[in-house]
């Protein structure tokens, strides 16, 4: 089935260790590399350094069967592997939108001077179009025998192992057959239950993943301009998206108005698309990311402004409770949090807030000590002047009147992600105010929640 080819995954991070423990899975031999020696002895003790829901189980029977395990080793890298998939991050660079390439180039100066057999390296990490051409160059002077290709990735958090070992489609950037026939081999399982493969360019395969992100961020941001049509006019964003939902022209998915996106990927990657155009030349044909980014900020700045009007104009030493700090449920992952963000600009406007999250909390303290902690809902909502739901975790959507009245100082909430029932709210005495509905707007009575949701 796997004919013998041997894998290894250079950096150990969200998308490494995924990659890792689903290609053992998958019944390749596995060699994960990483620099930092403690990560690498913690995966081979079985530990996930993240949170993600079936990666540890999947981790652990690739590790008892010894088809997985994992290294600092460059040189025992490229005496194992005979394609070795780059999974270095490409974070945003400070100070600037453009993606840091640093570890990338990294990975490829460690492993390019080792190489003394045919082999062929293959990159996943997100990069700017026309990075991979040039490193296609950098490698083959190495070793003549060592190709490079580009297989994007496109997994989600919270759903990742799912995504890896039954994706919508394969994307494989090559500059041969026999590439691309090394990869339908890699891939032979997803592909035999029907996944679509598509063998492109180079450049197609790195702009596949840029122009997927790009979309989804605007059409995320698409129903949150939207929202603020709907604020100022009176409508219900919610109806609105269900409505345009039904067109499958548009379709249902990513039209959740709320506070927008964050995590690791959509906010750096639309940027660093943005950036790169300018680079190219072309930055007239990505001017609309840049809309794309205001609008998704500009949520939190609202969200902050709708909590101070039920603060009654003055959040001095106002108590406040925020349920979410993880970019979105499913997930410890607090980068470019929105929920974090909005957290700290309440802090700033002199709120006393005080955040809970089911998982993301040991992350959200470590990232925003200033901030306060509480362990449990009701010690986030004891006292509190406004409760915000800023990410949809079930526990929160879960969330009845009856169970926070006796807990909180005034009745106000904000349901920043539209999966409270405003209705029942309202009945109990409390001020329900959502984004994307007007604080008039009558209530879509008949509306159905669930399609959209999904
Ligand atoms: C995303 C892409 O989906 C994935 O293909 C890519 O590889 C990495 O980036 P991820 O960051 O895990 O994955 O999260 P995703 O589930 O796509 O959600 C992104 C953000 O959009 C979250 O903050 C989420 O809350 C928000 N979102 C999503 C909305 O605000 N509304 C929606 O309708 C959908």
């Amino acid at each position: 089935m796997t004919d013998g080819l041997r894998l290894t995954v250079l950096g150990s991070g969200y998308l490494g260790i995924t990659h890792a423990a689903s290609m053992a899975s998958l019944g390749f031999d596995v060699l994960g590399v990483d620099t930092d020696r403690r990560k690498v002895d913690q995966l081979n003790a079985g530990q996930l350094p993240i949170y993600e829901p079936g990666l540890e189980e999947l981790l652990r029977d690739g590790l008892a069967a010894g088809r997985v395990r994992f290294t600092t080793s460059y040189h025992e890298a490229v005496a194992f592997g005979d394609v070795h998939f780059i999974c270095t991050g490409t974070p945003q660079q400070p100070g600037s939108d453009q993606a840091d390439l640093s570890q990338v180039h990294a990975c490829v100066a460690a492993l390019a001077p080792l190489l003394d057999r045919p082999c062929l390296v293959v990159g996943k990490s997100t990069v700017p179009v026309g990075t991979a051409r040039r490193l296609a160059a950098e490698l083959s002077q190495a070793c003549p025998g060592a190709e490079l290709a580009w297989n994007p990735e496109f997994l989600r958090e919270g759903t990742a192992v799912a995504d890896t070992l039954a994706p919508d489609r394969i994307v494989v950037g090559v500059t041969s057959s026999r590439a691309e026939e090394i990869l339908r081999q890699v891939y032979a399982r997803p592909l035999a239950a029907g996944t679509a493969f598509i063998a492109t360019t180079l450049e197609t395969a790195e702009l596949a993943k840029a122009a997927a992100n790009a979309f989804l961020a605007t059409k995320i941001s698409f129903i949150n301009a939207m929202a603020e049509i709907c604020e100022a006019a009176g409508g219900d964003v919610r109806a609105l998206a269900q409505i345009l939902g039904a067109d499958p022209r548009i379709g249902p998915a990513f039209l959740r108005a709320g506070l927008g996106y964050g995590g690791g990927c959509l906010p750096k990657d639309i940027r660093a698309f943005a950036a790169r155009a300018d680079e190219l030349g072309s930055g007239d044909s990505l001017a609309f990311l840049r809309e794309v980014d205001a609008i998704n900020l500009r949520r939190r700045a609202r969200t902050a402004d709708l909590t101070l009007e039920l603060a009654g104009g003055n959040l001095t030493g106002i108590p406040v409770c925020v349920l979410g700090a993880a970019f979105k449920p499913g997930s410890d992952d607090v980068r470019d949090s929105p929920a974090l963000d909005v957290a700290q600009i309440l802090t700033g406007m002199g709120a006393q807030v005080t955040v809970h999250d089911p998982a993301a909390l040991d992350n959200a303290r470590r990232a925003r000590p200033e901030l306060r902690y509480a362990p449990t809902v009701a010690g986030a909502a004891r006292g509190a002047h406004v409760v915000l739901l800023l990410t949809e975790w079930p526990e929160f959507t879960a969330l009845t009147p009856g169970s926070l009245s006796g807990l909180v100082a005034r009745r106000n909430i904000i349901d920043a992600r539209n999966v409270l029932d405003p209705g029942l709210w309202r009945e109990a005495g409390w001020e329900y105010r959502a984004l994307g509905v007007a604080a008039d707007a009558e209530t879509a009575a008949r509306l159905d929640p669930s399609p959209w949701q999904a």
